[in-house]
């Protein structure tokens, strides 16, 4: 694989993923603050992990007493999660998830729909509409552009894999289509600026 930017060598090995994924985050804890405040999150709840990378919210949502299921394209990282987890992690694409033939409480998506086109992006959250139950919840937390001032966001985000990182407004109307947005708010963890977005179906 040829490699010529941060993105194009964090895709190629899992373990530099992990690290700076590690580092950026403060070891995921970032993600977990606002997961923490999600009605997803919940005893006994069935979660599906779409795009789960290298498997790191496993134990976050294992211990938060919910059963686990993780689908990534990736094989590299789902070789990565399996050792480092346990058997939780399958190699599917997130605009197939309805193969599953199953349905879920929670989804969770973190940085997945950047790498993706508007269509894809309409495909993947069609198929997660099928697998979530009536009343389920799904967490999404994705790339926005790096604030006015911010260079050093706005290089990294330059150099990541994904070439489709949206404004509130452009992730806001996608989702929109196919759920209903209880909540859609801006955060940021240096040098990096967020979207997150609490999403139901639709009534
Ligand atoms: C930025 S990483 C995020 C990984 C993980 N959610 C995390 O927070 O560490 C984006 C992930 O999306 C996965 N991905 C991209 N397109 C995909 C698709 N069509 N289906 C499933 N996974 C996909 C990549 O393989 C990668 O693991």
């Amino acid at each position: 694989m040829k490699v010529s930017s941060l993105g194009d060598l964090t895709t190629a090995s899992p373990w530099i993923y992990d690290c700076s994924q590690k580092l950026i985050s403060l070891n995921y804890g970032f993600i977990k603050h606002h997961l923490k405040q999600w009605s997803g999150l919940r005893d006994g709840n069935t979660c599906l992990d779409i795009a789960c990378g290298v498997g790191a919210l496993q134990p976050f949502v294992q211990k938060n007493r919910m059963s686990y299921h993780g689908v990534d394209i990736n094989q590299g990282y789902l070789d990565y999660a399996c050792a480092s987890h346990g058997p939780y992690f399958e190699n599917l694409d997130a605009r197939h998830v309805s193969r599953l033939n199953r349905q879920f409480d929670s989804l969770l998506s973190i940085g997945l729909f950047h790498h993706l086109t508007d269509e894809d992006c309409r495909c993947v959250l069609r198929e997660a509409c099928s697998v979530l139950k009536k009343d389920g919840r799904y967490f999404i937390l994705d790339a926005i552009p790096a604030k006015p001032g911010n260079w050093v966001g706005a290089f990294l985000r330059n150099q990541d894999a994904g070439s489709h990182i949206r404004n509130m407004d452009a992730w806001g109307k996608l989702f929109g289509e196919f759920f209903s947005i209880e909540k859609a708010f801006q955060c940021a963890r240096w040098p990096y600026d967020y979207g997150v977005f609490h999403l139901r179906q639709k009534p």
